[in-house]
């Protein structure tokens, strides 16, 4: 009996004892006795210092403090830190440095972080001129020139960065994915032109709301596997040539410039270059985009999804616009598009030749436009409606602008009612009620007058008295009236 309390006791001890070895074991690893983690968030590897109003970044004795802690995600962003200085030897591989007000980047300052693979230099106050290509210097290793081998990823976005310098990417020759949006960069000059070309591997490159109005020609010439390109709110008046270098191309946002039409018979207003690889085209929210001509989105073969939506000029889609002549003989190739996103436009129809292939659509969009609800458009309403329906779409909000007594009707209604629209002319009036019934008067005029000359002519001859009417040699009221009232009784 005793012998079993004892037993029990020890092993109670022990279990403790175990407990206890666990509990301060994992402790151990999850908060690490350091001035960063005592001032930050420190879990599962991430030191999460945002926003803490931080004036003075971090001392290198101050992140060697992190060491056993083995961080991979450091987020400082919103803090206000004017200067970031050399961070010790660490393990990070995302560090955000976003909002911070930065000015200043030691040089070499991410030299020991080894795995730095993403870092976010974003909405700061960085300026070409304080912005040296030795603040991306790394240490030194023979065949890698100092550079920072693993960062594939550098925002640069929304900072003061009216050019690059030419050698600012030296140190960064695998970056992948650079942001430089919002910076006020306004031409691409010819330093920045050949700080791009430092950059062979790039796959990501946006380039939003930089002001730009032309794309160089050549300036896509070094990045031959960008893949994404986003130069969407800038001042471009026509759809940029110089993307035909890129035959990598799988995504591309045009959104926000001021291109007028597309045109493949103009200089002025081209229609795309061939991009076989483009997957993905944005062309929304162009204020002045007013039409789409024959053929201009023929080199995209491969387009899958095409968001053309809240060009409120935009009017005439030409049916053949996706449409690529064959190379041998007279017929064309459409590609397959998977997404079609055409709402809030001007157009006046959708074509049923824009697509060889709707019933491969598995996502449309056509609402908010103004439609002419017409013999032309009555596939829409016959066809085009229940792709939408069957696809999560909304037909209801596929409505009739014009001719006025189909204004406000939607399609969706007149699908579910069989209803057949009418062929109307330029004008838009009706055409084929309009004309028979002009038809139908003419015929009808043309054949009573004879008929008429004969009547009369009957008439005055006394040959009514045959049915029982009076010629007017002997009128007479009374008789008639009484005719008639012999019939009605
Ligand atoms: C201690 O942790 C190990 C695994 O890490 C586990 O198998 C064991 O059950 C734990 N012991 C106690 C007493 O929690
Ligand atoms: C850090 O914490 C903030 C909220 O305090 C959160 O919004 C942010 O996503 C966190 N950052 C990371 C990298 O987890
Ligand atoms: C941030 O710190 C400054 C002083 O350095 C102080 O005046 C301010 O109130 C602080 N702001 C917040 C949100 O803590
Ligand atoms: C950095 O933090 C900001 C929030 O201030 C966030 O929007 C951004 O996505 C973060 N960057 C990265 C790379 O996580
Ligand atoms: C930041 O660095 C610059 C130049 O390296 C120096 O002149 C300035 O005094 C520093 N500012 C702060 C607040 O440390
Ligand atoms: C479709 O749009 C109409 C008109 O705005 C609305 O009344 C209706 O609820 C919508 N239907 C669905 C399924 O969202």
């Amino acid at each position: 009996m005793g012998k079993c309390i004892l037993k029990g006791v020890i092993l109670a001890f022990l279990a403790i004892l175990a407990h206890c070895q666990n509990v301060t074991e994992t402790s151990s690893n999850a908060v690490p006795n350091s001035y960063i983690c005592e001032l930050c968030k420190c879990e599962n590897n991430n030191v999460n210092c945002s926003n803490k109003n931080i004036t003075t970044f971090f001392t290198r004795e101050e992140w060697k403090g992190l060491k056993d802690y083995e961080p991979k995600i450091v987020d400082l962003s919103g803090n206000r830190f004017i200067n970031v200085t050399v961070i010790a030897h660490l393990t990070i591989e995302v560090l955000n440095l976003s909002r911070c007000s930065i000015e200043f980047i030691e040089d070499a300052s991410f030299k020991d972080l080894e795995e730095l693979k993403v870092l976010d230099l974003s909405y700061n106050k960085l300026t070409k001129a304080k912005l040296s290509p030795h603040a991306f210097e790394g240490s030194f290793i023979p065949e890698l020139f100092k550079s920072l081998a693993s960062l594939r990823t550098l925002n640069l976005a929304y900072n003061d960065l009216h050019s690059l310098h030419p050698d600012l990417f030296e140190h960064v020759p695998k970056l992948e994915q650079l942001d430089l949006s919002g910076n006020p960069l306004t031409t691409i000059d010819h330093v920045t032109f050949i700080a791009m070309s430092g950059l062979p591997m790039l796959k990501v490159l946006r380039l939003r709301s930089c002001q730009l109005d032309e794309i160089p020609s050549k300036f896509l010439h070094t990045p031959r596997y960008l893949e994404r390109l986003d130069i969407s709110d800038n001042l471009l008046t026509s759809v940029p040539q110089e993307l035909k270098e890129n035959e990598h191309l799988v995504y591309l946002n045009l959104n926000q410039n001021p291109i007028l039409q597309l045109d493949a018979g103009s200089d002025e207003y081209p229609g795309f270059p061939r991009l076989p690889k483009l997957q993905e085209l944005h062309m929304s929210y162009m204020p002045k985009l007013r039409r789409v001509g024959e053929g201009t989105l023929a080199g995209l073969e491969n387009i899958q999804k095409l968001h053309m939506s809240f060009n409120p000029a935009l009017r005439h889609l030409h049916p053949k616009a996706l449409a690529k002549v064959h190379d041998v003989g007279e017929s064309y190739d459409w590609p397959v598009v998977k997404e079609l996103y055409l709402q809030s436009n001007n157009l006046f129809e959708v074509d049923s030749r824009l697509l060889s292939y709707w019933i491969f659509l598995e996502k449309v969009d056509v609402s908010g436009n103004s439609f002419s609800c017409n013999c032309d458009t009555q596939w829409m309403v016959d066809t085009l409606v229940p792709i939408v329906e069957n696809r999560g779409g909304n037909a209801s909000l596929m409505v009739c602008q014009d001719p006025a007594e189909m204004q406000g009707y939607n399609m969706k209604k007149l699908h579910d009612d069989h209803y057949t629209m009418l062929c109307v002319d330029k004008y838009g009036q009706p055409l084929e009620k309009d004309g028979n019934i002009l038809l139908g008067t003419l015929i009808g005029v043309l054949l009573a007058i004879p008929i008429m000359l004969i009547l009369m002519l009957l008439w005055y001859r006394g040959c009514f008295a045959c049915i029982g009417l009076c010629s007017p040699g002997g009128a007479s009221h009374k008789s008639y009236k009484r005719a008639n009232e012999e019939i009605i009784y």
